[in-house]
């Protein structure tokens, strides 16, 4: 899944040589620099425009001129960029994102963008040229792995974009965008592939795959007979249901020598979730496909790290397991036993991604990790609670909370913290086993998090709730190949350091 292809250039707008040039107007006739020099050039052409009617500068808008007197480029794509006094981050991600949108229809195989020359407060290049890669390779990616093959597009699609900046950070930035463009389109792909294909043995071929294309990565896959001799029997009790056998993927990246502690990925890797015996309603059960969202996620995250030969050790554990109704699927009142040894009361069958995950975070521990953090589609209440924007952040640690919340909002991939107090354990009490796999109607994101906060054993550890986050919303909804970007800049971050 090839990326668009970014490069850094800084030669004048208006004299520029390329099939569609990129600039920025704001509302009122206020122009920047770029805007500026192609409408002194083309003999006012962009103040015609404007005074006509035919462009507001508004947020979200953008037209195509074509042929422009004067200048080099074939076309000028004019990008609404809003208030100019208010031209903050999110305005400028609205702008980059118009532009990837209005990019992708346009018959171009390339692009010169000069949205990076704008000021933007706060940030500097190495930022806006990162946040106009990716805001353009997300727009750019197409889902066409399940349709018939057609032939090839007669006219030229964008394949490469060029970033108007000067200073040299701008070069880390793109290498630090191309990695992350990877890894989200990696994730988007196993997201939006049905789950008759992308099923437990797809993803750990998909993880094997990574590791025979990236020296320096180790993978193991454990089988269904290995995780019973390690007494995953909670994970292996959501698995029985299914004619699908479950997978535990295991890869690791030592880019720090052996004696430094990793950093532990786990990925919630539900390849179908039909709720099981206690079946989820007909109605939306096709967007339970996403349900390996957080498998994706971190395997991404993984893909970029690796990429970027980023200087730290990571594990990435995902365990992959399909959930269904049949003869031998596991029941309501089943209780099971986890790796940890702590007994488990299934109170309902569709709560299934706590009991893959907690045998998947006792299993992480083997490895010692400095931190662990785990991505899940996990609870509807979490959308309930916070949409389609936020993802929910639960940890008991307050620092790794600000870290990967910064991580976030750098990357616009925003999480949002919810509390993780000991106060809400007790709607987990069983009469039968130690803990029960629901804690009732109140708090679902928060409870499904203390269920996990039993297994990680006081260590520092963050869940990252994704079921908002993981796929767009509707029929054509596609994987968003959250959380991918906050990972990876988490990741950045801790090199820095
Ligand atoms: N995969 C679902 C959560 C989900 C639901 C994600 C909708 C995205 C959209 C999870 O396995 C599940 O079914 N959770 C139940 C838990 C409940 C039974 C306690 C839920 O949220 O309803
Ligand atoms: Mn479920
Ligand atoms: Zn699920």
């Amino acid at each position: 899944m090839t990326t668009l292809k970014f490069s850094i250039r800084s030669d004048a707008p208006e004299g520029a040589t390329t099939p569609c040039l990129v600039v920025g107007i704001h509302e009122g006739r206020v122009f920047g620099v770029a805007a500026q020099g192609i409408d002194a050039k083309s003999g006012g052409a962009l103040g015609r425009l404007v005074d006509s009617g035919d462009a507001s500068g508004k947020a979200g808008t953008s037209i195509v001129l074509f042929g422009l007197p004067g200048i080099a480029a074939e076309r000028v794509l004019v990008v609404g960029l809003g208030d100019a006094k208010k031209f903050d981050a999110a305005a400028y991600h609205r702008a980059v994102n118009e532009a990837g949108r209005a990019l992708k229809a346009l018959p171009v195989a390339s692009a010169y963008s000069t949205l990076t020359s704008l000021d933007v407060a706060g940030r500097d290049d190495a930022w806006k040229v990162r946040t106009a890669a990716l805001a353009a390779d997300a727009h750019a990616y197409r889902y066409t792995a399940t349709f018939k093959p057609k032939d090839a597009p007669k006219t030229p699609q964008l394949q490469a974009i060029d970033f108007l900046a000067s200073s040299a950070s701008a070069g880390r930035a793109l290498a630090e965008a191309g990695a992350i463009a990877a890894g989200v389109r990696f994730a988007r792909e196993l997201g939006n592939l049905p789950p008759n294909i992308c099923n437990p043995s797809y993803v750990a071929a998909q993880a094997k795959q990574i590791a025979e294309t990236h020296a320096g990565v180790t993978l193991e896959v454990l089988e269904r007979e290995d995780m019973a001799k390690l007494g995953m029997g909670s994970l292996l009790g959501v698995a029985q249901g299914s004619s699908n056998p479950p997978k535990l993927v295991v890869l690791q990246w030592q880019g720090k020598g052996d004696q430094s502690r990793p950093y532990a990925l786990v990925g919630k890797g539900i390849t179908f979730d039909s709720g099981g015996l206690s079946l989820k309603p007909g109605a939306g059960m096709e967007e339970m496909k996403f349900d390996m969202g957080g498998a994706a996620g971190v395997l991404g995250a993984f893909l970029a790290a690796v990429e970027l030969k980023l200087p730290l050790n990571l594990v990435c554990i995902v365990p992959a397991v399909e959930n269904m109704p049949d003869g031998n699927a596991y029941r309501p009142s089943d209780i099971l036993t986890s790796m940890s040894g702590l007994t488990i009361e299934v109170l309902n069958t569709d709560a299934e991604g706590r009991l893959i995950l907690c045998d998947a975070l006792t299993y992480a521990q083997k490895f010692d990790p400095e931190v662990i953090i785990d991505a899940a589609t996990l609870t509807g209440a979490c959308v309930i609670a916070l949409g389609k924007h936020a993802s929910g952040l639960m940890t008991k640690d307050d620092d790794l909370a600000e870290q990967l919340l910064a991580a976030g909002t750098q990357t616009h991939d925003r999480a949002w913290r919810l509390p993780l107090w000991d106060d809400y354990q007790g709607q987990l009490e069983s009469g039968f086993a130690d803990v029960a796999n629901i804690g009732g109607k109140n708090a679902g994101a928060i409870t499904a998090g203390c269920f996990l906060a039993r297994f990680t054993n006081g260590r520092r550890w963050a869940h990252l709730d994704i079921a908002g986050t993981a796929w767009d919303e509707g029929r054509k909804g596609l994987a968003t190949g959250r959380p991918v970007p906050l990972l990876v800049q988490y990741l950045i971050d801790r090199c820095a350091q």
